[in-house]
């Protein structure tokens, strides 16, 4: 898909539709022209008016927020999209930021165009090709050629990151093992200079006593992986900040096995890890000014005569000794090794973890929200605030000692799982928080993604399957922290 932003009028510009937004229900704008007919269809602003034989579609957005953008491009593309329409144009859209303004057209037309059809026999393709964006602008305002463009390259850029990771996260699990996983982060390495790739495999995991993560791959007939992707900037780093993502190609839920309408669809346990590769990919073409590294714990949770077992007590990494007490609660226990990996082998400045956890927060937040959780209350808030226009939803959790209470084990140092079925995202982020060290403790976030990272229904510009939750709100927060750093406020 092409985007040319073209200094000339609306009316001068040819193409095969036009995209015209109805702002706040503002039927009496210069941009629009079909009075008769929105009388005839009782149109009065809100939602999509389609007009093939005048090849205009109309949609209503509420303003002209980046979310409202992404969300109104999608409704136009979906109205669209089983026409022949080669060519759109539509007028710009500016917001508070230009560039934001320009970037959210990019990601609203890029993300839905996304599908998976690797199983189909039969594949549509693409007709849409050329976006055409004229320098008129909804409220008269002179466009920065610059920023726009800067706006559409960083929006398709972002956009085809998250396609990138919605591809791994709808792979079946036959063909998306751990070793498919490798593959992907080394074929990473041979796109980008600044990329590089280390395999740790399972003899490597035994050395480092990485045992909670061995003992969940146990029953699996796939070896697992510590996939670690580091990217280097041109110019000196900023900051040194590492992702860390649970990789699980498989959840079954080991022994305490899943209920069959709940394993279907865990395929959707490695997005955490799929978001981490999302964000270094695009790190790479934004030329981010910070080190980065995506640190992937990949493994399968499957049954069989050696699986590991509820009433087993595993010595992690650190030494803390966990009890299991439910071997589906095993993202945690990937996440505690690889986390006490990357903080005594890396020594970030950021630690952000990544997991489809736990479906209490899917309970919690709905399907729609990611779980942000962390004990510094400054870093858990900035990151909220930096990521308020990817369109990703993200609510704060936090912990208290009450709930810390729960994970208490009689026979361990810690229980897998709590003494209580309420609360179980926040318990989970506290067992997490164990695993990390003193120094690190205000400089780490947990998000959990197990609402947003897998949808059964099509929303906005989210096809069913994988959304690639996380990569969004990740880049964004790392454009803004560049961008203070540019402007000297750190
Ligand atoms: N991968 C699941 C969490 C999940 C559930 C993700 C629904 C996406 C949608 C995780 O490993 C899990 O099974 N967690 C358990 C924890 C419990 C046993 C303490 C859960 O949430 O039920
Ligand atoms: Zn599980
Ligand atoms: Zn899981």
């Amino acid at each position: 898909m092409n985007f040319t932003i073209i200094e000339k009028s609306l009316n001068e510009i040819n193409a095969d539709y036009e995209l015209i937004f109805v702002v706040n229900k503002d039927l009496n704008h210069k941009f629009i022209k079909d009075s008769k007919e929105f009388e005839f269809y009782n149109f009065k602003g809100e939602g999509v008016l389609n007009l093939p034989s005048l090849r205009r579609v109309y949609v209503g957005i509420k303003n002209t927020e980046p979310e409202s953008i992404r969300q109104g491009v999608a409704k136009a593309f979906n109205a669209i999209k089983e026409l022949n329409v080669k060519s759109i144009k539509m007028a710009s859209y500016v917001d508070s930021c230009y560039k934001m303004s320009f970037e959210a057209i990019a990601e609203g037309f890029v993300l839905s165009a996304y599908k998976f059809d690797r199983y189909k026999s039969e594949k549509k393709s693409l007709n849409l090709a050329e976006i055409l964006i004229s320098t008129d602008e909804f409220g008269g305002k002179e466009i920065k050629l610059y920023e726009a463009n800067l706006g559409l390259n960083h929006g398709k850029i972002i956009a085809n990151a998250t396609n990138f990771a919605k591809d791994i996260v709808n792979e079946i699990p036959e063909i998306y093992t751990p070793i498919k996983m490798e593959e992907d982060a080394k074929k990473l390495t041979l796109e980008y200079v600044n990329l590089e790739c280390k395999i740790h495999d399972e003899n490597y995991l035994k050395a480092q006593n990485m045992n909670a993560f061995l003992a969940v791959n146990r029953a699996s007939a796939h070896p697992p992986r510590l996939i670690h992707l580091k990217y280097t900037p041109k110019n000196e780093s900023l900051k040194k900040i590492v992702f860390v993502g649970k990789g699980l190609t498989y959840d079954s839920g080991g022994l305490s096995l899943k209920p069959s309408d709940y394993m279907l669809t865990m395929k959707s346990d490695k997005s955490g890890a799929a978001a981490a590769m999302g964000i270094i990919k695009a790190a790479c073409e934004l030329e981010l000014p910070f080190e980065i590294h995506a640190v992937l714990g990949a493994t399968e949770n499957m049954i069989g005569g050696d699986a590991y077992k509820p009433d087993d007590v595993l010595i992690t990494r650190s030494g803390v000794s966990v009890e299991v007490r439910n071997t589906d609660a095993e993202g945690r226990l990937v996440l505690a090794d690889c986390l006490d990996w990357a903080q005594s082998e890396l020594n970030p400045d950021l630690l952000i973890d990544m997991a489809t956890l736990t479906g209490a927060c899917v309970v919690g937040l709905g399907e729609y929200t990611t779980g942000v959780m962390g004990n510094s209350y400054e870093l858990q808030s900035e990151f909220k605030n930096f990521t308020k226009r990817s369109g990703e939803n993200l609510t704060i959790l936090e912990f208290n000692d009450h709930l810390r209470e729960l994970v208490k084990s009689n026979i361990a140092d810690i229980s897998n799982t709590a003494s209580s079925r309420y609360g179980g995202a926040i318990t989970a982020g506290i067992f997490l928080d164990k695993f990390i060290k003193d120094e690190y403790k205000d400089k780490w976030l947990h998000l959990d993604i197990a609402g947003p990272a897998y949808t059964e229904k099509a929303w906005g510009y989210n096809q069913i399957g994988a959304t690639g939750a996380g990569v969004r709100a990740n880049l964004y927060y790392l454009n803004k922290l560049a961008r203070n750093y540019e402007k000297g406020n750190k």
